[in-house]
């Protein structure tokens, strides 16, 4: 049984190369719809993870406007995002809307769709008093936060095979 439309959104993270492997086979598995959408700075860090994910989803990872790509994606049943970067969840809590991804974003806040966010974020980014504002600020409109174990992480390591996948994944799960 399809659990619907769920957008994945993708940012320039470390953790992004783990998401074809990782969070979209659970995804199709547990039923959703997959369509992934991805930053442009992640598609221009990572043109090798977008390339397995497209051929994962059998879909293009989607990073502009219908204006530009010339079709529009159904509205989403649920929004993961996931790893989520410091820059991305900063603009996403101040209502910036100045990108395909964040206008998404605040779009689908707007909407009141379960979103979902996983921040992957070094120890030095953490520190600074707009981390936990930010996300206190989208916990404040319902999104979803959970956190990994090895959250913070430190700067200039290997993504911790440890990433919350299925947490994340239950957390936008119909109830
Ligand atoms: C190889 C590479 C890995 C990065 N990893 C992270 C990361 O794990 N977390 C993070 O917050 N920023 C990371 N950055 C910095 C972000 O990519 C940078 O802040 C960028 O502006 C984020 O853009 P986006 O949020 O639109 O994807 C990384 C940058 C590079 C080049």
């Amino acid at each position: 049984m399809s659990l619907g439309v769920l957008y994945v959104v993708v940012t320039a993270a470390g953790a992004t190369r783990q998401v074809p492997s990782q969070l979209l086979p659970m995804a199709a598995e547990r039923g959703w719809d997959v369509h992934v959408l991805a930053t442009e700075r992640a598609a221009s860090v990572f043109p090798d993870t977008m390339a397995e994910i497209a051929e994962v989803t059998g879909r293009p990872v989607r990073t502009d406007f219908h204006t530009s790509v010339g079709y529009s994606l159904p509205d989403p049943d649920a929004v993961i995002v996931a790893p989520a970067t410091y820059n991305t969840i900063t603009k996403w809590a101040l209502g910036i809307a100045d990108s395909y991804i964040l206008t998404r974003l605040v779009e689908q806040t707007g909407r009141g769709v379960p979103i979902v966010v996983g921040p992957y974020v070094n120890v030095n980014f953490a520190q600074l008093p707009t981390f936990k504002r930010s996300l206190d600020t989208l916990t404040g409109w319902g999104v979803e936060v959970v956190i990994g174990p090895s959250e913070p992480h430190q700067s200039g390591v290997e993504a911790a095979d440890d990433f919350p996948w299925a947490e994340i994944l239950d957390a936008v799960a119909p109830r």
